[in-house]
């Protein structure tokens, strides 16, 4: 089947316009000024924000690896957030067009944003709660939960937000490991098209025999009008409570290492980590990144990232960084098929999208749904592609550029991770010739390697040897912890490669002939077949690569003789015939043509869905368990356990 790629000319390299070059914010410059003196570019970076009091030092690194950053100086986040847009004169400015599910709509600008800011802080301080206090955040993607992130961090309080679709148990523990004292949810959430209950999880996850020790209250904002039990005492209302409160509220400064937030991710055991994340160093660079990664300009761009306040994309790329540089937001509550595939699209039409930020599996999506959705709308607006989460294939990439880029919008593809707190490895749009596929390099003031078992850095275009990611110098958004567990922090990211003080990202990577980064995926996604190191990833970018494929999952099996065997898991594309044994041919003989015969996937399974996380990661761990025929292990992150008996049926 000859495929369309090959009838088309394929670029290699997609450098920025000159237009867009000669009004970036970012040139080459940066990478040099960084280079000669990185803390002096850091300080730099952090001049961009208001400080209360000015840092003495830059960098205390004595006690590694918990860094002390902008040492001395006195912030308030929340007030680079919000009050000083407002002081500067642009309280009219819009700062957030939200977009409910149902269709409903709200327009806050700065000075609303401040208002009810003000007003949450002054209600969560006659609560009792004081600096330090913990507090947990489940609600869906309503301006209130932004406001209550930002309240915790105008008083000093540390929050914790719980992705709204993890269960009552989920919440539970991470309740229960930070000790909040305060909750905040919603009665309710707008889930394709239909109200959900959320409160009634919170009582779930905290009343019953075993009522959670440390919650004292829960602040209840109505979301979806549905009934919902009440607690008497415990339970309070938001509009009878948080609304009466008063809008004028003085931000105090906090010391630059004052914590922030905890956000829980999962690691290879099953208890999840609390990632601390403090107040100056993050606020720096996620505003930082934010300002150069997306070219930002405040007051003229639209500016959307479509990640969930639930992860960490949404604290840094949705909350601080856009609010830190006043930025003019959507944020939209719902799923992009709700009502219909038109939605995203609509969206960026309506309110000429400028920005747009999301992930490739959002992307190849949209690939399977057809590219004449996205062709019904002007999307003339946008200037800017991001993608984030995991690496993008070179196809989904170039269909990003072409359809919704519309052949003229740099993409930058952004790696970083909930530990590092923003952005580290990306293209500069305006500086950097891109490959399709791959995150290019470190930001300016970043510092890593790729290297080898044994810490020697591995050779540019190696084509044996993948390595491992690490990143060999402290940044200002670095993890300062996990929560409780300073040992597992220091096991985890800091044991690998202790002598040399590494922090290890936990992913594999490559440099190209070029000195361009590929990142290859988790180390625990990468096979070993006959000795060889494939990545998952690059075998499912070549079958995503054909012309049928709209997405592939790829595992490696166990397999008695070459140790680990490919199996790819299929989805085909809307209108697609499957033609079985034949279909399947073709496919191993891409994946042979684009990789060599040594990549060639043992198995092949066609199936109607991936089972995904919540998050929209695929379940490697499930594919892998029905690969090799064993029962199933933990199934209740899936957003659709029937996903698994079709997995099955595809077998
Ligand atoms: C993966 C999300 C390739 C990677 C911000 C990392 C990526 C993990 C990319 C962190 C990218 C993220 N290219 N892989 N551009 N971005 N990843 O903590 O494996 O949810 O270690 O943070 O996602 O996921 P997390």
């Amino acid at each position: 089947m000859p495929t369309e790629a090959t009838e088309k000319p394929v670029l290699a390299a997609y450098p920025p316009s000159a237009e867009f070059a000669a009004q970036a914010n970012g040139g080459a410059e940066l990478y040099s000024e960084a280079d000669s003196d990185r803390d002096a570019f850091w300080a730099k970076q952090a001049a961009r924000l208001h400080w209360h009091e000015p840092f003495n030092q830059v960098l205390d690194w004595s006690e590694a690896p918990v860094a002390k950053w902008f040492v001395g100086g006195k912030l308030n986040v929340a007030y680079n957030c919000v009050d000083r847009h407002v002081e500067a004169g642009y309280g009219d400015q819009v700062a957030i067009h939200w977009v409910g599910e149902p269709g409903d709509t709200r327009t806050l600008t700065y000075s609303d944003l401040l208002s009810l800011v003000s007003k949450t802080a002054n209600y969560l301080s006659e609560l009792g709660l004081q600096a330090g206090d913990r507090v947990a955040i489940y609600m869906p993607m309503i301006p209130e939960a932004i406001a209550s992130m930002l309240a915790c961090a105008r008083l000093g309080l540390t929050h914790s937000v719980v992705f709204a679709g993890f269960s009552s148990s989920a919440l539970r523990s991470r309740i229960d490991d930070a000790e909040a004292k305060l909750v905040i949810t919603t009665d309710g959430q707008f889930r394709r098209g239909k109200p959900a209950p959320l409160k009634a999880a919170v009582d779930e996850a905290i009343g019953g025999d075993t009522p959670a020790p440390s919650v004292e209250h829960v602040l209840v904002v109505r979301r979806t009008g549905e009934d919902t039990p009440w607690q008497a005492g415990r339970d309070l209302w938001w509009h009878e409570t948080v609304e009466k409160a008063s809008s004028e509220h003085t931000a105090e400064a906090f010391d630059s290492e004052h914590p922030l937030f905890l956000l829980y991710t999962s690691g290879t055991t099953g208890k999840p980590k609390g990632i601390l994340h403090t107040s100056g160093g993050y606020l720096t660079q996620a505003s930082y990144t934010h300002h150069y990664v997306f070219d930002h300009k405040p007051g003229e761009d639209v500016y959307w990232c479509t990640a969930d306040i639930g992860w960490v994309t949404g604290h840094s790329y949705i909350v601080y960084g856009p609010l830190s540089n006043r930025t003019t937001q959507v944020v939209y509550e719902g799923t992009p098929n709700s009502p219909n595939e038109h939605r995203h699209f609509e969206i960026i039409e309506n309110h000429g999208v400028t920005i747009y930020y999301t992930a490739p599996t959002l992307i190849r999506t949209f690939m399977k749904w057809g590219r004449e959705i996205p062709d019904a709308h002007n999307l003339s607006s946008l200037r800017l592609l991001g993608t984030v989460g995991e690496p993008i294939n070179p196809e989904a990439w170039r269909w990003y550029h072409s359809v919704l880029g519309g052949g003229r919008c740099p993409i930058v593809d952004t790696w970083w991770q909930t530990e590092t707190g923003a952005i580290m490895i990306s293209p500069l749009p305006g500086v950097t010739e891109c490959k399709p596929g791959s995150a290019m390099a470190p930001l300016p003031g970043i510092s890593m390697q790729i290297v080898d078992d044994e810490a020697h850095p591995v050779a540019r275009g190696a084509t044996e040897a993948n390595g491992y990611l690490v990143i060999d110098q402290p940044w200002p958004a670095m993890l300062r912890g996990i929560w409780g567990d300073m040992q597992r922090f220091k096991d985890t990211y800091w044991s690998r490669f202790a002598e040399q003080g590494y922090y290890f990202a936990g992913d594999g990577a490559k440099f190209d002939e070029d000195g361009a980064v590929w990142v290859l995926g988790r180390v625990d996604d990468v096979m070993n077949i006959s000795g060889h190191r494939i990545s998952t990833a690059e075998v499912e970018s070549a079958l995503v690569g054909h012309d049928a494929v709209a997405e592939s999952a790829v595992i490696g099996a166990t397999d008695a003789t070459t140790g680990q065997a490919i199996v790819a898991f299929v989805i085909l594309r809307q209108g697609v015939v499957n033609t079985g044994d034949e279909l399947v041919a073709d496919l191993r003989a891409t994946v042979s043509r684009d990789i060599g015969p040594i990549a060639k996937p043992r198995d092949i399974y066609i199936v109607p869905e991936l089972p995904k996380t919540r998050s929209g990661k695929i379940m490697r761990r499930l594919l892998r368990d029905v690969a090799e025929g064993r029962q199933l292990g933990d199934t209740s992150t899936l957003v659709d356990p029937g996903v698994v008996e079709s997995l099955r049926g595809g077998k």
